[in-house]
């Protein structure tokens, strides 16, 4: 998948600006706060509907604007081209056209132009909560695996639906009998969900370990699933997860009861990243916690072009600060034919890259 073209109007720090990159690797550069994450950012809007970090459209609004407008064109690994439109204003809400044609549910973009990212904010996925692997995984899967999109977003409503009911209930037969019910649906999409996850990290690895290996590092890798019923995932089919989490909602029940909220699922489980067998998160240097996730990236890119068939665009935000020179080498080797990708720096590096241009250039 290509970017051929985005404009963004009033978005973020850039009145109006077009990029036209290449199809390999595209370096962005220019000063702190020149507006260089902000092009990503776009980018991302107009491909997973959503802008980084969790902000918010009305961030994204230029400060003295009353909407923002980016309009995009992509064209997939065989030629036939994507547009796709985003719209916000601060009198009416985010609008989403795919080739002219409005979207009803901001997720039927997802998948359809996949896209991966590195930014020094992702580190949490490694060193952070249980929450940041559990986006990580979500967000990775639901661009190349309907099913399990549709499933996780059931299962947040079912979860929403189940905590309201615990939350107002007392020892009414009615209610209990409801409850079963939520227990019931909320077990189901989450035997598919974990099972699924626990599909992918295996197959995951497969491209992981590679690439680990190809930047130089020595170490074994490894992911293990973590989930809050201690069943040993990989080995358990979807149905028995789904019984065994009945099961242990009725040993929970009155822990539940008390706490008012669900406390077993998917909404609570967790990869743990290993090296040599030892856990990444509480041993790993600096170095090699970034060294880790960029792996994890490069392995995700490679895994989405494998599954997928369509070699996902990549957005790496602020890379050289984050990895030393003989690092860097290493991953743009990696980059180099793998599809297309964009890199911001604050400095024009001399690197081996198809298109390389300064924010203010861009700004003109
Ligand atoms: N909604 C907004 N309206 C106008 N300006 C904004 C808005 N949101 C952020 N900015 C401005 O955009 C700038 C940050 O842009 P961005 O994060 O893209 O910079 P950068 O080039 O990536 O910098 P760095 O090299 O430090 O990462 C800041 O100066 C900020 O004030
Ligand atoms: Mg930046």
């Amino acid at each position: 998948m290509h970017l051929q073209e985005i404009k963004l109007v009033n978005f973020r720090k850039h009145a109006d600006l077009t990029f036209v990159p290449s199809d390999g690797i595209n370096l962005v550069y220019g000063p702190n706060g020149s507006g260089k994450t902000n092009i990503l950012e776009a980018v991302h809007y107009c491909t997973l509907a959503k802008g980084f970090n969790r902000s918010l459209d009305r961030e994204c609004l230029s400060f003295s604007a009353d909407y923002f407008l980016l309009t995009s064109r992509f064209s997939d690994d065989r030629g036939i081209e994507v547009s796709v439109k985003v719209s916000y204003a601060k009198t009416a809400e985010k609008r989403i056209f795919v080739n002219s044609e409005e979207l009803k549910k901001f997720s039927q973009l997802i998948g359809r132009i996949p896209c991966i990212t590195f930014s020094p904010m992702e580190l949490a996925i490694v060193s952070g909560s249980p929450q940041e692997r559990r986006r990580f995984m979500d967000n990775a899967l639901s661009q190349i695996n309907k099913r399990y999109l549709d499933d996780l977003l059931q299962y947040r409503r079912v979860l929403q639906q189940r905590n309201t009911l615990l939350a107002v209930m007392g020892d009414e037969g009615t209610v209990r009998n409801s409850l079963e019910i939520w227990t019931e649906k909320l077990s189901l999409l989450a035997g598919s969900i974990m099972s699924e996850r626990s599909r992918f990290l295996s197959q995951f690895l497969e491209y992981f370990q590679p690439v680990y290996k190809q930047l130089g590092l020595g170490e074994m890798p490894g992911f293990s699933y973590c989930s809050s019923i201690g069943k040993h995932v990989p080995e358990t089919t979807e149905e028995e997860l789904a019984n065994a989490m009945m099961h242990r909602f009725k040993d929970i029940e009155a822990q539940e009861m008390y706490r008012k909220q669900t406390l077993l699922g998917p909404h609570r489980d967790d990869i743990v990243f290993l090296l040599n067998g030892v856990e990444v998160k509480k041993y790993a240097s600096q170095g090699q916690l970034r060294t880790f996730l960029i792996a994890v990236k490069l392995a995700l890119q490679r895994f989405i072009s494998g599954m997928s068939g369509e070699k996902p665009l990549f957005l790496l935000d602020d890379l050289f600060s984050e990895l030393d020179r003989k690092r860097v080498e290493k991953v743009l080797e990696l980059l180099d034919g793998s599809g297309q990708s964009i890199i911001t720096s604050t400095d024009k590096k001399e690197i081996n890259c198809a298109y390389s241009i300064s924010v203010e250039e861009l700004m003109q």
